[in-house]
């Protein structure tokens, strides 16, 4: 089922009767999972009053183009750019031809123009009104930038005349919003994922660490929310910014990666251990920097803890995945590595080439579940994240 799991939806209201099946629509969004901000019209508000789907919608509702406080909190081109979707419903034969001729008058016009989001449009008009070549024209022009039509209906009106005018149905609306966001194989699963390097001081100005850049962790996640998942990042140190909609969290060391990763696991259904965790620890770490006394020094390191084995031994049922980062026989470690953590899926990753391990844009990987293998050929990190959420989501709808 399409839904609406980590989507921003703008939805605008213009001055028509039909805005009063606004604060169904509201609900019918946020029952698809999607986060509503409205906006009103001058003309809208003589239907319903902002504080209704202030209300419903659990945020402000927004009406002024020129309003100080909105500019400093959420202006225009913030609401545009917060904007997943815009949708506009009711869509007015007025505020129809103003988009249209991309007019920005008020706060909805003006936003229509500011936002990359795609638009929505629940048309709602007398049935003369919707017949008449002017709004036919304006519609086509609409149409033919991109705008999406939800509508309208037929049947009786509220000024007595009988056609096709209505503004649609909200379950039907809020369905076609949804299906603007194609993916929902992970819809309203929780995902927890590590990524990154971590690091083991030494002293407060040393460490142990790796090369991880936590690329394939956060092309993960970023696949994982466009799925549809509440999704968990857990990252080592790395200089990338958190994909949208993730909660993230930041952490140094291998034992407060998995101290956040155990808080988390109730809530977890699938987690993905991505992140290039150090084995190894200094047994010791010094309060003050190491002074250089000696010509040779010799570190005495301790095991960390396992992650992912941690996770997949716990009395949780989370489906675990692992990532074996392996230089020979890649295939034949892997398959070991999962059966001896007990994990549910394994990511072979070949490390001694260059182009597809640590650091790099691209990665080609096998996947083993169960007794079979996938091969992902040669694709950019986002695309390889993709196909593996893909086959996530096809075996975890197995186990369902
Ligand atoms: O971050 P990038 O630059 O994009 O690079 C991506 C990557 C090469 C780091 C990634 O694709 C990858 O292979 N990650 C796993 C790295 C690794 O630690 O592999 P491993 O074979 O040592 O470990 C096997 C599994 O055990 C991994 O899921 C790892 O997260 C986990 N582990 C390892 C040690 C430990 N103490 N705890 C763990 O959970």
């Amino acid at each position: 089922m399409a839904h609406l799991f980590n989507r921003n939806v703008l939805l605008g209201v213009s001055g028509g009767i039909a805005a009063y099946k606004s604060a169904e629509l509201v609900r019918e969004l946020q029952e698809l999972g999607a986060n509503v901000c409205v906006v009103m019209t001058r003309g809208a508000q003589e239907f319903i009053t902002p504080l209704t789907l202030q209300a419903l919608s659990g945020n402000p509702v927004h009406t002024e183009l020129l309003d100080e406080n909105a500019e400093m909190g959420m202006g225009h081109i913030e609401l545009a750019r917060w904007a997943d979707l815009l949708l506009i419903a009711p869509a007015t034969a007025d505020l129809i031809a103003r988009l249209s001729a991309g007019r920005a008058d008020d706060l909805l016009s003006t936003v229509a123009l500011a936002t990359a989001a795609p638009l929505m449009l629940a048309p709602a008009m007398n049935q003369q009104m919707w017949k008449d070549p002017a709004t036919t024209a304006n519609i086509d022009t609409l149409s033919l930038r991109g705008a999406r039509m939800v509508g309208p209906a037929a049947g009786p009106q509220a000024c007595g005349d009988i056609g096709l005018g209505r503004m649609e149905e909200p379950s039907i609306i809020a369905g076609a919003a949804a299906s603007v966001f194609q993916s929902s194989q992970l819809a309203g699963k929780r995902v927890m994922i590590t990524a990154g390097p971590t690091r083991e001081a030494l002293d407060p100005v040393r460490y142990i660490s790796n090369n991880s850049s936590g690329k394939m962790g956060y092309a993960l996640a970023a696949a994982a929310v466009d799925a549809g998942a509440i999704t968990t990042l857990v990252s080592g140190p790395v200089t990338l910014t958190p994909p949208d909609h993730v909660q993230f969290l930041s952490v140094q060391s291998a034992q407060q990666m998995l101290e956040q990763c155990i808080e988390l696991l109730p809530e977890c259904d699938i987690f993905i251990g991505c992140a290039a965790v150090a084995d190894y620890r200094p047994t010791e770490v010094a309060n003050q920097k190491i002074k250089k006394a000696h010509d040779e020094m010799t570190l005495q390191l301790v095991r960390n803890p396992d992650i992912v084995l941690a996770v997949a031994s716990s009395q949780y049922p989370t489906y675990t995945v692992g990532f074996a980062a392996e230089t020979n026989n890649v295939v034949a470690h892997a398959k070991e590595k999962m059966q001896r953590k007990g994990l549910d899926m394994m990511v072979a990753n070949d490390v001694a080439n260059e182009a597809i391990g640590f650091n790099s844009d691209n990665n080609a990987v096998t996947v083993l579940y169960r007794d079979e293998e996938n091969t992902l050929e040669l694709a950019s990190k986002a695309s390889i994240a993709q196909q593996i959420i893909h086959l996530i989501g096809h075996q975890t709808r197995k186990n369902d």
